[in-house]
């Protein structure tokens, strides 16, 4: 087992600046993939083009705050990822980000930011 425990050798701190800089890069690239006027945009054209572009229902059903407040955030979510089977309603996942998902489901559930 010994063996496998890496030790400051020559070239360590090097790959630790690049392990370093790919964090950074990441998580950089992650904060930059929540835009929230994309994700409003998407809503009412993507998500509207069945729930209304005021998501007030359509082929889909009515989307508005007040119609889905028995759902929390995690199952709201878990819906726009999975869609639901064996109906119209499509599952989003492959088009975004868990966090893009959940950003969504917040603003579905409030009122105000509609
Ligand atoms: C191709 C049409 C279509 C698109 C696009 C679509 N939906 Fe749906 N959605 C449906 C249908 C149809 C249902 C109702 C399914 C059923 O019969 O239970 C539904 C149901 C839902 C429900 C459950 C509503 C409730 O009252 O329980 C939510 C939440 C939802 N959609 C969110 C979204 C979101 C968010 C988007 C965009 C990211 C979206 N939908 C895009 C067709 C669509």
């Amino acid at each position: 087992m010994a063996d496998v425990i890496r030790r400051p050798k020559r070239g360590w701190t090097a790959r630790t600046l690049l392990t370093g800089a790919v964090f950074v890069a990441t998580s950089a690239f992650a904060a930059e993939t929540i835009d929230p006027a994309a994700l409003k945009r998407l809503v009412h054209q993507d998500c509207g083009s069945c729930h209304g572009l005021s998501l007030k229902g359509g082929l889909g059903p009515d989307l508005r705050a007040e119609n889905l407040q028995h759902y929390d955030v995690d199952v709201l979510m878990d819906v726009i990822l999975d869609g639901i089977p064996d109906t119209a309603m499509p599952p989003w996942r492959p088009l975004m980000t868990q966090e893009e998902a959940e950003w969504i489901a917040h603003y579905l559930l409030t009122p105000e930011e509609q």
